[in-house]
């Protein structure tokens, strides 16, 4: 994995990884919202945290050329009060794992979609919003600004004065597990990748976002700082009450982090199964060894196993 740039546009960058060092981006489009009083509806009344219907996207490339990235995908995730959730999206490469995620947040090319409609909290997704962050495998941070000023700068674009906005910053920076006085005025490349990825995190969830995107985050990380990053995600996730989606190539980390799996099947990009797991409750090092896990990985892994065979079979899937 290589490091990004000085000041490199990081792919997909959403409100909260602004894509340049200049000005803050105007917001693109309005995003969506819950309506008034929606918090008190109970769950059966409440919109959806995420709905798809019926989603279909194909890229035209240059040439004419169509790619259907994900066919028919249909899908809800509730919005819980007071709890969220996380939905782990797993399978093999080029299933649409991305594409999914990416019309969450409303970037484009993946937005709009050819058909079908994308909600969140009720309403069409129109372009991005700060309701929905989203954090990346690349680390991208801005290279030219120390830590903090990184965790600060979606409140800077939001106009919160300096002070107010670094004591926050300060406030994430420790919750992410760094140590405000030794690492706050460091710059990217004087932190290993798992600090960099805590930084995402911190400036990402700063921001208070109701739906967070999560593409392949840990992905980088050797596994034992991955773990430790899972157990952040699952004590942070608790403290902000989120709906997560999370998008990753580990079977073990779909399953542990996971209140649900869908497992994604490719050519053309589909959801397989949807399978409900046990909330991540125990550290991610303790839950892995228990029966259920490996139950579950097991088989999990021979189900991606199968999706990938017959995606190399020449007529495909069928
Ligand atoms: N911008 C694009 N233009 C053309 N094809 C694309 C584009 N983005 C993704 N694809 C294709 O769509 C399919 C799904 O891609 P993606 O969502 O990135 O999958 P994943 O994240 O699961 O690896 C792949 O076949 C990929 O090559
Ligand atoms: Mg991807």
């Amino acid at each position: 994995m290589s490091e990004s740039p000085a000041g490199r546009v990081p792919e997909g960058a959403a409100p909260a990884v602004p894509p340049t060092t200049a000005p803050c981006q105007p917001r693109a489009a309005p995003g969506p919202s819950a309506p008034a009083g929606d918090q008190a509806a109970p769950a059966a009344e409440r919109p959806a945290a995420v709905e798809f219907r019926d989603v279909t996207k194909i890229y035209t490339s240059g040439g004419g050329r169509t790619a259907v990235a994900i066919d028919h995908v249909s899908f809800t995730i509730p919005d819980l009060v007071g709890h969220g959730e996380i939905s782990s999206f797993l399978g093999p490469s080029g299933c649409g794992k991305s594409t999914v995620l990416r019309l969450v947040a409303g970037l484009e090319p993946q937005h709009p979609p050819t058909s079908g409609t994308v909600t969140v909290l009720g309403q069409p997704v129109v372009g991005p919003s700060a309701d929905r962050g989203m954090v990346f495998q690349d680390y991208t941070s801005f290279d030219n600004r120390t830590v903090v000023d990184n965790v600060a700068f979606g409140l800077e674009c939001r106009g919160v004065a300096r002070r107010t906005r670094e004591a926050e910053a300060l406030d994430w920076i420790a919750r992410v597990g760094l140590d405000p006085l030794r690492d706050a005025g460091k710059y990217p490349h004087e932190l290993s990748g798992g600090m960099r990825q805590r930084v995402a995190i911190a400036r990402t969830l700063i921001l208070r976002p109701r739906v967070i995107l999560m593409d392949e985050p840990f992905g980088a990380l050797d596994p034992a700082t991955r773990l430790d990053m899972q157990d952040l995600l699952v004590r942070l996730w608790h403290e902000v009450e989120a709906t997560v989606l999370f998008v990753t190539h580990s079977v073990e980390e779909a399953v542990y982090l996971g209140d649900r799996v869908f497992v994604m099947a490719t050519t053309p990009g589909r959801i397989a199964e949807e399978i409900h797991m046990p909330a991540a409750s125990a550290p991610a090092r303790e839950t892995q060894s228990q029966p259920w896990f490996h139950e579950q990985v097991h088989r999990l892994q021979e189900r991606i196993e199968r999706i990938e065979a017959e995606a190399q079979r020449p007529n495909g899937p069928g």
